[in-house]
């Protein structure tokens, strides 16, 4: 054990001495079932970030694997695991070099494999990202395809010649600024690219890709893991006949005019390909699950990513909620959809990840309230709802937001391409922090690849467990809530509907009723129980800024209540 993690350990067991040990987590009672996922908590793990096992400054798998006592504990019943296959790296990952390996910088196969065993015996499953829009650049079946005109993989990107004028084939921008196409001198043919230049996109209308991506996925299903948060679905097809898309006002901020990306994104096709991933690959596991990085507007979208006989992504997450005011005036409607989707799909809900700056402190937050007060709303929401939620690493200890303060320190490509406009992702991928000691615990002292935040003395695993007050013993103990109180497994209603400062529902199930109240607005105000149903209250699940007084709840801004109902 390093000296870092001697002085965590230490800071530990000195605190744990005086505070009361906190409760222990309860078993899933559905983890060994076919839906375990329905009532699981999945926590997004970005590699690089969490922990440094030896020591070089990038998280590894070990780390993670060193850290599932941590995980268990805080009642995660699965990890999401952003990719770690070999890689160049230019999108962190996200430009995967060969699918069925792990770069050296995370570790081997075989730590895949430990973590996964180790996981198992501590009741915490693994699901992998999978990259299906696009490979790297430095990809083996690229690397064929760019060679010539002829070769057998030409097909498995999307080639075309230029226009007369030698001009890109239309006029599509890429997501990550600049044109979508990048003309390739060798063959004379520009390849489309929906994100960077060194991440061509795949082409799903060649039978081979399918079943090449479908073999990839298979490959680590047999290893144990157990399911894909899959990247990106939205882009997996452009239309056949590369129609322009319709330009709309203003600039990206890297100064090409905006468009309507009608053309290149939500195609009708994606729904079979991830119909037949499921039926050919992913059902002949069982208990494997499909997440989906679904960034549609709407629910009747989302509906169609459940496949129309619940036969295609279980959990697209609901991820337009992040851009959604938090307001219950805003959010109840949304929410609302999402509940009476058609197809009686399975509510999945995320308010941060990898790509989105901190929930904590991406809100405006009434007077006198704490980045911590936005952060127990955060936990409340995600944790009471009916349906999945996925947590970021940090999260669950109302981490915020820490962008780079000079472009040089920029290490997201769009950050420094954006700059200032679009700081870039850093800011949300800054290391975990475990406790007080250097480098907040993350590794023994070698310069992380992001900064600690400044926050990490005392916004810490080891301070706040020891805290009954922290975001992470709310989080804590409404993890625990929905393992052992059947309402949490229940049925969920919407009460006091119309109400613009308070969020309002009941969750039934197995004769418990639970009743949360989320005051969003930046006024006190009051819940009489007559409005929500009625009866009295019973025990208090947690609370915060927030009371009983006889009849009536009272929430000061950003309160809340979590409470059963007699
Ligand atoms: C997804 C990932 C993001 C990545 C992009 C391209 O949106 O979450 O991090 O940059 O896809 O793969
Ligand atoms: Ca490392």
């Amino acid at each position: 054990m390093g000296k870092a993690a001697w002085i965590g350990t230490m800071a530990m067991l000195a605190t744990t001495h005086v505070a009361a040990a906190p409760p222990a987590m309860p078993v899933n009672p559905t983890a060994g079932t076919a839906d375990w996922w329905k009532l699981s908590v999945i926590y997004e793990i970005y590699p690089r970030s969490f922990a440094d096992s030896n020591n070089d400054g990038i998280g590894d798998i070990k780390g993670i694997t060193g850290r599932l006592g941590y995980l268990a504990d805080l009642g995660v019943d699965a990890v999401w695991m952003t990719p770690m296959f070999p890689s160049p790296q230019a999108d962190f990952g996200y430009d995967v070099a060969d699918y069925d390996a792990v770069d050296r910088q995370f570790g081997t196969v075989a730590d895949v494999d430990t973590l996964i065993a180790r996981g198992k015996a501590q009741g915490v499953k693994l699901i992998l990202d999978f990259v299906i829009n696009h490979s790297s650049d430095k990809h083996d079946w690229f690397k064929q395809s760019r060679a010539s005109r002829d070769n057998s993989y030409r097909d498995f990107y999307i080639w075309r010649d230029p226009k007369p004028d030698g001009s890109p084939p239309n006029n599509w921008t890429s997501l990550f600024g600049g044109p979508a196409w990048e003309k390739d001198a060798k063959t004379g043919q520009y390849y489309y690219h929906f994100f960077y230049p060194q991440q061509p996109d795949l082409n799903w209308r060649n039978p081979k890709v399918e079943k090449a991506m479908f073999d990839a996925a298979e490959w680590w299903l047999k290893r144990g893991v157990y399911g894909y948060r899959l990247d990106a679905v939205g882009t997996m097809f452009e239309r056949a006949d590369l129609k322009d898309n319709p330009v709309a006002s203003g600039t990206d901020p890297y100064g090409l005019p905006q468009q309507q990306r009608l053309y290149n994104t939500e195609q009708p096709e994606i729904h079979p390909t991830l119909q037949r991933l499921r039926q050919q690959v992913i059902d002949r596991y069982p208990g494997r699950v499909l997440i989906g990085e679904t960034y549609v507007a709407t629910a009747p979208e989302l509906t169609r990513f459940y496949g129309a006989h619940n036969d295609e992504l279980q959990m697209p997450m609901f991820l337009s909620l992040i851009g959604t005011p938090l307001t219950a005036s805003a959010l109840r409607p949304r929410i609302d959809a999402v509940e009476t989707n058609p197809a009686g799909g399975w509510p999945t809900f995320a308010l941060s990840n990898h790509d989105q700056p901190r929930a904590a402190s991406r809100y405006a937050r009434p007077a006198g309230t704490s980045s911590d007060d936005m952060a127990k709303m955060i936990g409340t929401l995600l944790l009471t709802l009916r349906g999945t939620p996925i947590l970021y690493y940090g999260e669950e200890l109302g981490m915020v937001n820490n962008d780079p303060k000079r472009v040089e320190d920029v290490q997201d490509i769009i950050g420094r391409k954006g700059w200032p406009k679009e700081k870039g992702r850093d800011g949300e991928r800054t290391p975990m922090q475990w406790d007080a000691s250097t480098n907040a615990g993350f590794n023994a002292g070698a310069k992380p690849w992001l900064p600690v935040a400044p926050d990490y003395t005392t916004r810490n695993v080891a301070a706040e467990r020891a805290d009954p007050d922290s975001v992470l013993s709310l989080y804590r103990s409404l993890i625990a809530e929905r393992r052992t109180n059947p309402a949490l497994a229940g049925d969920m209603a919407m009460v006091d509907r119309g109400n613009a400062q308070i969020l309002a529902y009941v969750r039934t199930g197995g004769g418990k009723r639970l009743l949360t109240l989320l005051n969003f607005s930046d006024t006190a105000t009051v819940m009489p129980l007559a409005r929500v149903g009625g009866g009295r209250t019973g025990r208090i699940v947690t609370q915060n800024r927030a009371r009983i007084d006889g009849a009536t709840i009272r929430l000061a801004p950003l309160g809340l209540m979590v409470v059963e109902l007699l």
